[in-house]
């Protein structure tokens, strides 16, 4: 087989065999294909599209070219959930002790955040102690437990994934629906659960702009957890305004502590409430509806913040501060963002938004850059809201002063404002599911 071959083949538009996928995925990760030969390869298929069967094949390559985790040591329905990113997402921080309060067992490995966007091991990272690097016993033992565990992705998961998304991010192809739905998924395959929950997120924040796109990925996503034997439901989610009134890292705990309680802000605890039903309803425990039900008690009985509580301490962190979020150590300036005129706030560009918390340290550009983790924003306008001139729109913390004057411009930049009330948009577009089940 000649790796010239298929591109061609890829580049006229035809199918690839699961054999020549193995080929060069296989020759890719042992050096002996050159990155070259892959961008173009991977640049026809930006243009091309892939066949599912392609995508399949992509997938398990993918899968199979590191560790593949064995969670059978661990007694119980594994679920997994995975966000495609976004600003404000915190949702994993509720979603996962909900679900394990109602009986799911969570082995959960999450990303660090890059660009606009956060990541669970950052927002976790902010609790003082917390460890996110169990060894697998340590990580089994967890979960055996406490019912739930989160820690970063370990060293040989998906290498192959690891060169194709580096190469992809410097050839402009990594907005191609199968070469995301195959790095996606075959990171969630590898990482052993029987069940995962997508949330792929759509708008101004998010990676994938239109709904359309969002659909299409998500649909292919669910196919290909289906035929690798999984369960699996996606929702395609809001992602036009800013998940919760909280970016930043602490902030965003303290924000999933508050939906835990029963008093977080009504966007997030429906997008994140309906997230955990829905793995309740993966690991078996009755019709959706019902999944509802146990995750509401679970928030009412204040078993979900003992969930929480309980997988801080199993990883050395200290669980007061999830007891008492007063003792997350604040963030030393603040400062208020004013609206300059009055009117309704008709649309946030929330990548922006994003950006005006990484500006501040809540986030980084490049993989070295450190973290502040008491950096962030609060909001208090959001979209549909009406607001008079000198009202406060949001607050900005962080610990270098010379940022706040950028901040304020991003954030301001992304605003817009009219005199008329615009229309609500769902905050859940579509719930994906091939089975048919379900007597909800
Ligand atoms: N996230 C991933 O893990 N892979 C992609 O290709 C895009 C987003």
């Amino acid at each position: 087989m000649r790796m010239v071959d298929l591109i061609m083949k890829k580049r006229e538009g035809k199918a690839l065999t699961k054999e020549e996928i193995a080929f060069l995925v296989q020759g890719y990760v042992k050096g002996e294909i050159p990155d070259y030969q892959v961008s173009a390869f991977l640049m026809a298929v930006c243009f091309q599209g892939m066949t599912e069967e392609e995508t399949f094949a992509l997938t398990h390559e993918i899968t199979i070219s590191g560790d593949v985790v064995d969670l059978s040591p661990i007694e119980g329905v594994k679920v997994d959930k995975h966000s495609t990113g976004g600003v404000g997402d915190k949702t994993t921080l509720i979603a996962a002790p909900l679900a394990a309060a109602c009986g799911v067992k969570i082995a959960k490995m999450s990303g660090r955040g890059l660009g606009h966007t956060g990541g669970t091991v950052d927002k976790l990272e902010a609790i003082p102690g917390m460890k996110m690097n169990l060894n697998r016993e340590d990580f089994f033992q967890a979960v055996r437990d406490t019912g739930l565990a989160v820690i970063g992705q370990s060293g040989n998961l998906t290498p192959a994934d690891k060169k194709l998304y580096a190469l992809r991010d410097v050839t402009a192809t990594v907005e191609s629906i199968p070469l995301i739905a195959s790095s996606i998924m075959g990171k969630k395959l590898a990482a052993g659960s029987d069940g995962i929950v997508l949330d792929v997120k759509t708008g101004s924040g998010a990676f994938m702009k239109t709904k359309e796109d969002a659909k299409d990925l998500a649909l292919e996503m669910v196919k290909i957890g289906e035929n690798a034997g999984k369960r699996m439901v996606a929702l395609i989610t809001n992602m036009d305004v800013p998940l919760g009134n909280a970016i930043g890292n602490s902030l965003e705990v303290i924000e999933a502590v508050q939906v835990l309680q029963g008093n977080g802000p009504e966007d997030l605890t429906f997008v994140a409430t309906e997230l955990a039903a829905n793995m309740v309803y993966l690991a078996g425990k009755g019709t959706l509806e019902a999944c509802r039900k146990q995750v509401k008690e679970a928030i009412d009985n204040g078993t979900g913040l003992e969930r929480l509580a309980a997988m801080v301490s199993a990883q050395g962190g200290q669980a007061e501060v999830i007891r008492n979020t007063a003792l997350f150590v604040k963030a030393p300036l603040e400062k208020n963002i004013l609206a300059r005129e009055s009117g309704y706030l008709i649309s946030m560009d929330t990548e922006q938004i994003g950006r005006a918390s990484c500006i501040l340290g809540a986030g980084r550009e490049k993989k070295e850059d450190s973290i502040d983790y008491s950096a962030g924003i609060l909001i208090h306008k959001k979209t549909g809201q009406a607001v008079k001139e000198g009202e406060v729109l949001a607050t900005l913390y962080t610990s270098k002063e010379e940022t706040f004057t950028e901040a304020e411009y991003c954030y301001l930049k992304a605003l817009v404002f009219s005199e008329e009330k615009p229309q609500e948009s769902p905050l859940i577009y579509e719930r994906i599911a091939l089975e048919k089940d379900d007597k909800s």
